[in-house]
């Protein structure tokens, strides 16, 4: 029974370590080309490798990060478990990641860098927090960990999800009828959705139009969830004030693609949020230890819902 590591060795190197040090009797290999196919039972990957089927009796796929479209799910047996990466690091950066953009378009920090590029000095109007509405797509472990980073703060704050959710301080919205109520209140829209065949191309023209005049966009989900061309006309129209961008489609985006050289929009090259390994590792760890008791593991993936 064999762990294989596939990932960045510097990475594996603490997964190695810890390995090492809380279940010894696991054998944890970084190898593919050396190990025997038949004992792997427990992956770690970012991409389904292509010779998946030689991995005969393997139990459970544990991706390195939170998201697991990057899957093919379904060139994965059915009964090998899925796990996405449930972890303190990526929590932590993202949380800082959100307040980032959040406070970057309450405090007009886009129209204060263009200013300074035209050496204009000059006062912006400026809301106070109580006046500006945050409201987050996905109330998952994520979208959860940053609405209550954001608390401190004093913005009105709302949450969207499939099912309906308590969250205390967060006015929780679900379901169509949900969606438009809570996008109608939002001034800040947060998207921290998984990519699914429901959320492709979730962010459109139809979507901005929902929103309050003015509003901003901050996406940190998937960038297949964006209508690129939807935004850049909703900036444009003035509906969207400004977006913090860290996710896109393809990424890299091409040379030359509009995004680049907007002022309107911060862009980031999918840095919100990286798979920290020592605490990767810890939850991996508890994982194999919850496995090894008949329990489900964190972040077990439902095929159903794609998530
Ligand atoms: P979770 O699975 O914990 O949460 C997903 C949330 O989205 C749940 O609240 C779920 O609703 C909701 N949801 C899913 N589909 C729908 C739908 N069709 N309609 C309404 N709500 C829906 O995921 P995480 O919070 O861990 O991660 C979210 C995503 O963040 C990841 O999938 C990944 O794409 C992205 N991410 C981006 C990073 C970056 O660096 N930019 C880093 C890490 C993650 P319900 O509660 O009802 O199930
Ligand atoms: C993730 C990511 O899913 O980095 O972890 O986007």
């Amino acid at each position: 029974m064999t762990f294989l590591f596939n990932s960045d060795a510097a990475r594996g190197q603490v997964f190695r370590d810890a390995f090492a040090r809380e279940i010894p009797d696991l054998p944890f290999s970084m190898d593919p080309a050396t190990v025997d196919p038949g004992e792997v039972r427990y992956l770690m990957t970012w991409t389904v490798p292509e010779n998946l089927a030689r991995y005969r009796d393997l139990e459970v796929l544990f991706s390195t990060g939170a998201g697991i479209d990057q899957f093919s799910t379904a060139s994965v047996p059915d009964d090998v478990k899925i796990v996405r990466m449930v972890e303190e690091g990526i929590v932590r950066m993202m949380q800082e990641y959100v307040v980032l953009g959040v406070l970057s378009l309450h405090r007009n920090l886009p129209a204060y860098l263009r200013q300074q590029q035209d050496e204009v000095w000059q006062v912006l109007p400026q809301a106070q927090a109580g006046e500006r509405r945050i409201g987050v797509l996905g109330l998952g472990n994520l979208g959860q960990a940053v609405l209550e980073r954001l608390k401190p703060f004093g913005f009105p704050l709302s949450g969207w999800s499939r099912s309906a959710r308590e969250i205390d301080g967060v006015r929780c919205f679900s379901g169509p009828a949900g969606l438009e109520a809570m996008l109608a209140e939002t001034d800040v829209l947060i998207c921290l959705l998984p990519l699914t065949d429901e959320t492709r191309g979730f962010l459109d023209a139809r979507l901005f139009s929902q929103l309050p005049k003015g509003a901003g966009l901050i996406h940190v989900g998937r960038g297949p969830q964006l209508d690129q061309e939807a935004l850049l006309a909703a900036l444009d129209s003035g509906h969207i004030s400004g977006a913090v961008i860290d996710v896109t489609d393809p990424e890299p985006l091409p040379p030359g693609h509009p995004f680049w050289r907007d002022a309107r929009i911060l862009l980031t090259p999918h840095i919100a949020s990286i798979t920290q390994p020592h605490t990767a590792a810890r939850a991996v760890i508890d994982n194999i230890r919850r496995l090894r008791a008949g329990l489900d593991p964190i972040g077990l993936v439902d095929r159903r819902r794609g998530y």
